[in-house]
Parts: C-alpha cells; structure tokens; sequence
C-alpha cells in the first residue's frame, strides 16, 4: 500500500484527504480538537510537497429517515462544518484554509478551481449528502472529479463502507490514480494490528470492555474470547452477564435480548471472562443531594449499579498487573460523575503499573476522553482516535473497509 510518505509530484495536484474531523461539539463550540490535531502531519506533509488539500469528512449524524424536513434541516444546522474550518486554520498559523458550505455543483468546483499549492479547502460535512452512507456511486464518482490522489486519514471512520471513504478511492484507483494512506492510518493500523495478530510475547492479552449493550459487543466478545487471555467486563454490560450468573442486579441496566447469549459465552469462556463482585449503586441516577450510593455485593432491588465496586477494583487490577498487552474499550462506570469514577480510575492505575512492562491500547470516543479527563492519557503506549473502527478491526481479522479499498 502507498502512503503519503510515497507519494511525489505533488505541485499543484489535488489531493482528496478523507479526515475524520467528526469532533465533539456543541452550537459550533468545539469541546475537543484531538482529532483534527491526530490529522495534522499528513495535511503537512501535504503541504509542503506543494498539494492543494481538499479536505472531507462527516460530523455528527443526519437521520434521513426522519419525514419531517425541517428536521432535517435541523439536524444539518447542528452539525455545519464551518466551526471546523475556523479550528482548523487556528492551529495551521500562516496557512490559508477556506470553508465551502457546498457538497456538489458549481460552489464547490469553483472552490477547489481556487485553490492554490500548499492551501487547504475544508468541505462540507459530507453526511448533508443522502448518497454518502449508502455508498451512492453518482456522489463518489462527483467528488472523485475534484481530485488526482486519494489519501485516507479518517481511522474512526475506516470501518464505514461509505462513499467518501471508500466510493471515492475505487472510483481514482480504477482510473490510476495515487491512493494512500495517511500519517494517523499508518499509526492507528500498527497499533492494532498489534492486537490482532497476537504474539507470543504479548501473552497474557487481557481485554477489558466496558459499555451499555452486550449486543453492540457480541462479534467481538466473541472474537477476543479466541485472542485473548482473560477478558474483563465492566460497566454497564457486566450487569446483564452477572445476570446470566445468576446474581441480583435491582434496576441495573439488563440487556433482555442478550441473557442467553451471556449464559452460553460465560459456559463457553471457561474462566475466561472477569466480572465485578461488587458494585457501587444508587438509587437515582441523577446526581442529586440525598440520593443513596452504596457499596453493595449484589444490587437491591431498588437501586442500580453505576460503577464497579472496590472488591472488582483489586480483581481487575490483580488480572492487569499480569498483561503484556491490553486493549481497553468502554469506561467502568458512569465516570463523568464522581461517585461513579472508582473503577475507571483503577483500571487507568493498572495501565499506568504497566508502563514500560507491557503494551495497551485504548480506543473509544468514551474511553478515550475518560483517560484524558482523568489525566491517564499519556500512560497508554496507544490511544486510538475510533471507537467503532478499533472494535471492528479487531472483529474482522484486522480487516476494514476504508483500508483494504486501497490495496
Ligand atoms: C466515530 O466517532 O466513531 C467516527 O467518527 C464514526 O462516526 P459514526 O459512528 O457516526 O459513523
């Protein structure tokens, strides 16, 4: 596979570059630049090898199957990617970066038509387009016009077979044209493959899951149980397989459909599978003054688990402190409230105990911002920018769409 390193004869080429700049957001007020940051030594190599970056990437979700346009129409105003455009050019001083609103026609051609070597046009968000999520090859083949290279760079979004990230790069590879793959592609894929391709060394592999629905998690619960050594599972999940062994779980979080599926896996895991013994509860969800957190083995009736209790904390760590490698999706708990921090904490402090002796990695929208908010960030050797796509390249045999589109 190329990659941007490869590629040369840049001047004045058209380079498409799919991002993943699907940042958090709220009325145009950018939460976290991690990603554009993730994105920005490909745009520089881009640039100084004279290309004119046109830059594409979704943000946010557009619900197409909602009837009512106006809603619609809201939901592309909440996620416009003009904000983007002006983060962009703050943390590229010196660099000219232009925004178009469009995502076809005259406007956007015109727009690229403008450009020069070594400037940047930043697209609309390119879920505006119906097309996008069902791969429409008329909108592939409308944005393969604007470019001469591909570069893929959009990690998060690499496990979309979508028309920006894989109808664009088939329609320029089958006409000859350069497809590559970019600076945060190259270092996300080694990382993980890491954790596909299980070495010898890397034994024990502990996996720890977190996360709301064990049906999210199947394929790759069950992936893991064949890769990894010992698997743990916390948050929200661990209630419905606790469940399935036959423990009280009050008004926990069960995922009804999954009981079955939880028992056999358990049965299958062979001890495998780690699960909390304690719980810290409540009885409201909210944070609100007076409302009971406690301590608990088995969960009352009338309270619900939020994070794993003390007893789960040792547990999980004494499981860790044994890894050579672990991969790490979906917090313990409900982090953003304190009561409820505990087990994300333990499970960072573990890594931490790790560094230096083992490798880990951590991929995830929540996980991720879990470690950064509670100041563990730079203790993983790998903190992946997609969720999605790092389950799924671990589901698949390390295979994504947006990746093999270009071999
Ligand atoms: C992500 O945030 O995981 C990626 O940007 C993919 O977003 P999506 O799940 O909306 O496709």
């Amino acid at each position: 596979m190329l990659t941007v390193k490869d590629l040369k004869d840049l001047k004045g080429k058209r380079v498409y570059v799919r991002v993943d700049f699907n940042v958090p957001q709220t009325n145009g007020v950018i939460r976290d630049t991690n990603r554009i940051k993730a994105a920005l030594p490909t745009i520089q190599e881009l640039l100084s090898k004279g290309a004119r970056v046109i830059l594409m990437s979704h943000l946010g979700k557009i619900k197409w199957k909602e009837p009512d346009p106006e809603k619609i129409e809201a939901m592309k105003k909440a996620n416009d990617m003009a904000p983007v455009a002006k983060a962009l050019a703050e943390l590229l001083p010196g660099v000219k970066v232009s925004f178009c609103a469009a995502t076809r026609g005259e406007e956007l051609t015109k727009a690229v038509a403008a450009l020069n070597d070594g400037e940047i046009l930043l697209g609309q968000n390119t879920r505006y387009e119906k097309g996008e999520e069902k791969n429409d090859p008329e909108l592939a083949q409308i944005w393969a016009s604007l470019a001469d290279v591909f570069v893929m760079d959009a990690f998060g979004s690499a496990h979309r077979a979508h028309a920006s990230t894989v109808g664009v790069p088939s329609i320029l590879k089958a006409e000859g044209k350069p497809v590559a793959l970019g600076y945060l592609m190259i270092k996300e894929v080694e990382n993980l493959t890491r954790c596909v391709e299980v070495k010898d060394e890397d034994r024990p592999y502990v996996a720890v899951l977190g996360g709301l629905k064990v049906s999210d998690k199947i394929k790759v619960i069950d992936t893991l149980l064949n890769k990894c050594d010992y698997i743990i599972i916390g948050g929200a999940m661990a209630y419905t397989f606790r469940k399935a062994r036959g423990e009280e779980i009050g008004k926990s979080f069960l995922d009804a459909d999954s009981l079955d599926y939880a028992k056999a896996c358990l049965e299958k895991a062979k001890g495998k599978i780690i699960l909390p013994v304690d719980a810290v509860a409540t009885d409201s969800f909210e944070e609100k003054e007076g409302r009971k957190v406690e301590i608990v083995k088995e969960i009352p009736a009338d309270m619900e688990g939020c994070d794993i209790g003390p007893e789960s904390c040792k547990l999980f760590a004494d499981v860790i402190s044994k890894a050579k490698m672990v991969f790490w999706n979906g917090p313990m708990g409900v982090f953003e409230q304190k009561d409820f921090q505990a087990g994300t904490i333990a499970v960072c402090e573990a890594i931490k105990d790790l560094e230096g002796k083992a490798f880990s990695v951590i991929g995830g929208g929540d996980s991720a911002s879990a470690a950064k908010q509670l100041g563990y960030k730079q203790n993983f050797s790998h903190v992946s920018t997609g969720g999605g796509a790092s389950l799924e390249m671990i589901e698949n045999d390390g295979h994504l769409p947006g990746v093999d589109v270009l071999k």
